[in-house]
């Protein structure tokens, strides 16, 4: 499997947040402050090469050299997971701007069905990045990408926690060009499509809505 496309967070602090969020155990609300924390991690990766342009700003003693990020950033959470990726994002871009994507799988297809996306006709961001915990199929991050690119961005990125072989082969052979930042690659896909050993259903835990 090629795994040019993707980027995974090696650090101490990504591994203890990861037992957090696999562990059953875990309460919602500890969830979500992990997947905050796995966010910025893949984040700061995932931004590294955004371009800068050079300036001067003034300090209270003398005038001094400074970057200014010098590109339009888009957001773009699937929801429902991908929401608990936002605010960190944000946390690190203040000004970019949020596009929501409402997707889910069928259970029985697998394939992802689109309830969401208002997507504008023009002026397309400069660089998106797409953001959801799980890349099972990849056909989630797929559909995406498929829109964003309708819209006409260029530059693509994903931001995840989890990847499955599966999602990242799929991916690289649809969207070559997009790169993905994860905190993990797991084994494998179960019967279900769920990943393994994975976290469970991630929209289900953060959001502290599972079903009985
Ligand atoms: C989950 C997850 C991804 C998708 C991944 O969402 O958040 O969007 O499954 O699977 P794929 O790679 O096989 O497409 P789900 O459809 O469960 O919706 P939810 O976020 O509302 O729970
Ligand atoms: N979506 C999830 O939330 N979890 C998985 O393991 C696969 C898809």
């Amino acid at each position: 499997m090629t795994q040019e496309n993707l980027q995974i967070c090696h650090h101490p602090l990504a591994s203890d947040a990861l037992r957090i969020v696999r562990d059953e155990a875990t309460p919602s609300p500890l969830f979500r402050d992990a997947i905050h924390r796995l966010t910025v991690l893949a984040a700061l990766e995932a931004t590294r090469t955004l371009p800068t342009r050079s300036t001067t700003v003034q300090t209270p003693l003398v005038s001094a050299s400074a970057e200014a990020l010098d590109v339009r950033v888009g957001i773009i959470p699937i929801l429902r997971a991908g929401l608990s990726m936002v605010d960190p994002v944000l946390s690190l871009i203040p000004r970019a701007e949020v596009w929501h994507l409402g997707l889910f799988r069928d259970e029985q297809t697998l394939e992802p069905v689109t309830y969401y996306s208002k997507l504008p006709e023009a002026q397309p961001v400069d660089v998106a990045l797409v953001l959801d915990p799980m890349l099972a199929t990849g056909g989630s991050a797929i559909a995406a990408f498929d829109k964003l690119k309708s819209w006409g961005v260029k530059d693509l990125r994903f931001l995840g926690i989890l990847a499955a072989p599966e999602g990242v082969q799929a991916v690289a052979a649809s969207h070559p060009d997009v790169s993905l930042y994860v905190a993990a690659l797991d084994d494998h896909l179960n019967d279900q499509g769920y990943i393994v050993p994975g976290l469970g259903d991630a929209g289900d835990r953060a959001y502290n809505a599972v079903a009985e």
